[in-house]
């Protein structure tokens, strides 16, 4: 099978990449779409082909909903005010403003969820107003909330620097979309929500709690032989947790149980300076982002790598290997398990490098682009995002 975004699969051989698409955001306002040319599985290209903004002053993350051609971006402008937009993109993913809804602005997080069809309602999470807001979609310029939660705390968390009040950072689905959970970094619990599909909105379950100054931020569910489990990057920690995953009778709530904590740097703690960022789960493989730990040279971050156990989910740390950026914030591996998109906040830019699906090892560096202007040391700025147009 063979498209111009897709990839051929050489029959009994690793699967041969021909050519794929990125969509990348950077913090200082435009969207890119990337084109991924490879001259053999090890070496390929990447090219800007596309670049629009719309994504308000500081877009922080996207989402893409490939069925309907559709982009969506989520801007952290802290200036009072911010947007929500949804662009549309043609057969080359080259990407045009298709409709934007007036947010306060501060969003990191946003993905889509609840209708007949799971995504007709869009959630983003506020880091430092501590809320989430919903939105149906589609948008409009008179779009309202549908809901805003927010939040408060007593008194700081263990990490007082991070952990002044509550910051809501992700919102991830449950394998039977009837539920979302949201990492809240500040309040260190991830909170559980039930969805009404029809009328989108969230009604709260329990929270589960994390260890104390884990400091949670994104997660991922998978499926093992003795059953659900969640997966839980902990930026403030630099830790990887996993969570059973159990359902009440009857409609009840969604319930995480905390079963394994393991440092992100194997066999030792991080420091304060060091933030983990992103996880990503591919076949029996886990992979979390190391931000600020220049494992392998100036401006070298890691990726660790742990291999998940069939039957029960439990993690063992396998080893750290290079991401080839500097805060590399986000990272996503493609469909076929082939290769992943690394980007380097701070040295604003994306690497490819290649995956062994049955080691789970990455690497080399296939490709890489610098996308200017690079970020400040520990600052809110440079990449931002991106993903797989896929
Ligand atoms: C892949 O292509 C690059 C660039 O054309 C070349 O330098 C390299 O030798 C090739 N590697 C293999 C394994 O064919
Ligand atoms: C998690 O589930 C396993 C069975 O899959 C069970 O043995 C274990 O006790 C559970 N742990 C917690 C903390 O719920």
């Amino acid at each position: 099978m063979r498209s111009s975004t897709g990839f051929l699969l050489a029959s009994g051989l690793a699967s041969q990449a021909l050519a794929a698409k990125l969509i990348a955001s950077h913090f200082s306002g435009p969207v890119y779409t990337l084109d991924l040319t490879l001259a053999n599985a090890t070496s390929g290209t990447l090219k800007v082909t596309g670049q629009t903004s719309g994504c308000g002053r500081i877009p922080s993350w996207i989402t893409i909903d490939k069925a309907s051609n559709s982009v969506y971006c989520f801007d952290e402008s802290w200036y009072g005010s911010g947007v929500l937009a949804q662009f549309a993109a043609d057969d080359e993913a080259i990407l045009t403003p298709k409709a934007s809804a007036p947010t306060l602005g501060n969003s990191v997080f946003g993905a889509l969820y609840g209708g007949d069809d799971d995504k007709s309602f869009v959630i983003t999470a506020e880091y430092s107003p501590s809320t989430i807001t919903t939105y149906k979609l589609p948008l409009s310029a008179s779009s309202k909330p549908v809901q805003k939660l927010s939040w408060t705390m007593a008194q700081p968390g263990p990490r007082p620097d991070r952990q002044d009040k509550p910051h809501p950072h992700g919102a991830f689905l449950d394998p039977t979309k009837t539920f979302l959970v949201v990492p809240d970094l500040g309040a260190d619990l991830t909170r559980i929500f039930k969805i009404n599909k029809a009328t989108g909105e969230l009604t709260a379950c329990p929270t589960a709690a994390s260890l104390p100054g884990d400091g949670p931020r994104h997660g991922e569910f998978l499926e093992t032989e003795a059953g659900l489990r969640y997966y839980s990057l902990n930026e403030v920690a630099s830790s990887v947790g996993m969570y059973n995953v159990t359902y009440g009778a009857d409609g009840g709530c969604l319930a995480l149980d905390l079963v394994q904590t393991l440092s992100t740097f194997g066999d030792r703690k991080g420091t304060t300076t060091e933030k983990a960022a992103e996880l990503r789960i591919a076949g029996e493989y886990l992979y979390a982002s190391n931000r600020n730990d220049q494992k392998f040279g100036k401006e070298q971050d890691s990726l660790a790598i742990f291999k998940l156990n069939k039957a029960d989910g439990s993690m063992t740390f396998q080893e750290l290997t290079n991401s080839y950026g500097y805060y590399p914030r986000p990272f996503q591996v493609n469909a076929a398990g082939t290769y992943v998109a690394i980007g380097g906040q701070t040295t604003a830019n994306v690497a490819i490098v290649a995956r062994d699906a049955a080691t789970g090892k990455l690497g080399p560096l296939v490709a890489n682009i610098d996308l200017p202007p690079r970020g400040t040391y520990g600052g809110e700025d440079g990449l931002s995002a991106v993903l797989w147009y896929e």
